[in-house]
């Protein structure tokens, strides 16, 4: 970096080992080593005092943080691919620039989706269970015994063609599920060919002629609850929902009242509405074998939060050399 003074970058959540060791090379950093959740307070403290704030998924800086920010504070380096704990326009209006992570969970969220694509139907922890809880009990092989539902051949519709989503895509496609998707416009020709995608303009016509849906947009104003009471209704009840993107997109009282009335046959969670509380009507379903519900586990692997930890270095040294990061993300309007 071209500028003397190190910046002060306050981070919110322990990170992994190398990177906190770089930042510390970097920076003047100060670390959360013992990664308990930080305050409110502590966050005003630290808009008010830093350069950067490192915040994660688990931090909310809403507006009314923002505004206490110092004139000092210039970058929110997220730790995170979504950035709907961020107001981004706040930031935006207050000069502060803010960027994220993409690209390097995609694989891994993928890999978790098709995870809980393949657990639901096949009723992978149920199967687990018997031998972890009562493996005494387990009377052998049966012809009729905890019989799941086949993948292959089915129809998958995913809400989000972005990149996880199209990731997500081509592993449903080697699992021979044919590839119907909602997405704001069409992907390029070139990937629905590769994919041999169907569009879907309407997201309630898709819905209603899946087998599997997949949820895999950001979390948006425009999303909160697309999967609504109404448009859970449209599914089959052999349909299944997996959700690894945000947990508002569903609403979980109406899929709880869909899962419960047998309307759709299961559900795998990554995600949910209250995290990091989980509704207790979801966690009975999970016992009973109708819901597989992992704790936001999607992208949780070394190394790709090491990866996270790389970018939002590179972001951070991009701004204090005078460039545009580059990961930046960009405000809605304005
Ligand atoms: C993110 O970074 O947005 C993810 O939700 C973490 O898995």
């Amino acid at each position: 970096m071209t500028n003397r003074k190190r910046p002060k970058v306050y981070i919110t959540r322990k990170l992994p080992d190398a990177v906190e060791t770089r930042m510390r090379e970097l920076f003047e950093a100060e670390l959360n080593v013992d990664d308990t959740p930080r305050t409110r307070e502590e966050l005003i403290e630290a808009v008010r005092t830093a350069d950067v704030l490192v915040p994660t998924v688990t931090d909310r800086i809403d507006a009314s943080l923002i505004a206490e920010a110092g004139p000092q504070m210039k970058l929110i380096a997220s730790f995170s691919n979504g950035t709907d704990h961020i107001d981004i326009d706040a930031a935006a209006k207050q000069g502060i620039t803010v960027t994220n992570t993409p690209n390097v969970l995609t694989e891994d969220t993928a890999d978790m989706t098709m995870a809980l694509i393949l657990a639901v139907p096949r009723r992978l922890v149920q199967g687990a269970r018997v031998l972890m809880d009562k493996p005494g009990e387990w009377e052998g092989w049966s012809p009729t015994w905890m019989l799941g539902r086949r993948i292959s051949g089915k129809r998958i519709g995913i809400i989000g063609m972005g990149r996880i989503g199209t990731a997500v895509a081509r592993r449903a496609k080697a699992f021979g599920l044919s590839i119907h998707y909602h997405n704001r416009k069409r992907v390029n020709p070139a990937t629905e060919d590769e994919l041999e995608a169907t569009y879907w303009d309407s997201l309630d016509q898709m819905l209603a002629r899946v087998d599997i849906v997949s949820v895999n947009c950001p979390s948006t104003p425009a999303t909160f609850h697309l999967l609504s009471a109404r448009r859970l209704a449209l599914l089959q009840p052999t349909s299944y929902v997996v959700n690894t993107a945000r947990g508002d997109i569903i609403d979980e009282d109406a899929l709880v009242q869909a899962l419960r009335a047998g309307k759709i046959a299961g559900a795998g969670l990554d995600v949910f509405e209250n995290e990091p509380a989980v509704n207790p009507k979801l966690v009975k379903l999970a016992n009973e074998g109708k819901v597989v519900l992992l704790p936001h586990t999607g992208s949780a692997t070394i190394e790709g939060r090491i990866d996270m930890g790389d970018k939002v270095i590179i972001n951070i040294r991009t701004y204090f050399d005078g460039h545009r990061p580059p990961n930046r993300v960009l405000p809605s309007r304005g």
